[in-house]
């Protein structure tokens, strides 16, 4: 089914609640935030999200099945992040992810960025064959996952046009 991209504005701020919790439950091993954390986010918090107009909704039909958003780290000015990449199980494979990663730098691009990073967790194969499929590589930076600092996590990045 074909999948549209779009920008998502502020006035979504329950469908960016609900789709993030789900990916919250579904994949905690991918993110460096928690389910427990953010059920306790109010509308605020997520209308802040939306505020910068920075996220993307992947949908199929009325049905949103996928998210990836961008930020601007502290001290890193010339690069944009990738954050809360997500795509619902039964729409992986379907383009959905693909076409997140190229808004979200398409997007960076046009701010003037000079490059997309992101981090990937240890194990997490499938988001890192994508990414490299789509021109990422590793910088070697690494770091503990938030949420489980047991875990490690590792920095790629793509150069913008
Ligand atoms: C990461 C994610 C967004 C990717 O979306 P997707 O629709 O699965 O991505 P695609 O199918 O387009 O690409 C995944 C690639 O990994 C491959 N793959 C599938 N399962 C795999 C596995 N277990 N190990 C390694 N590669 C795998 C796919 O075949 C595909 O590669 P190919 O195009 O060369 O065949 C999605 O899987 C997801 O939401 N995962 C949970 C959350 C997450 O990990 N977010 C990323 C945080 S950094």
């Amino acid at each position: 089914m074909k999948v549209d991209i779009a920008l998502a504005g502020t006035e979504e701020w329950r469908t960016l609640r609900d789709v993030r919790l789900r990916a919250l439950a579904e994949a905690p091993y991918a993110f460096g935030s928690t389910l427990d954390r953010e059920l306790a986010f109010d509308r605020e918090d997520w209308v802040g999200r939306l505020a910068a107009g920075r996220t993307f909704f992947a949908r199929q039909g009325d049905h949103v099945v996928g998210l990836a958003s961008y930020y601007e780290e502290e001290g890193r000015e010339g690069e944009r992040q990738l954050v809360s990449m997500w795509v619902d199980p039964a729409a992986r494979g379907s383009g959905a992810a693909p076409g997140l990663v190229v808004a979200v730098r398409s997007a960076a691009a046009a701010e003037g960025a000079r490059s997309l990073t992101l981090f990937v967790a240890d194990g997490n194969d499938r988001a890192r064959r994508l990414y490299e499929r789509l021109g990422f590589r590793s910088t070697g930076e690494r770091q503990s996952l938030p949420s489980d600092p047991s875990i490690g996590e590792e920095r790629y990045a793509v150069a913008l046009p």
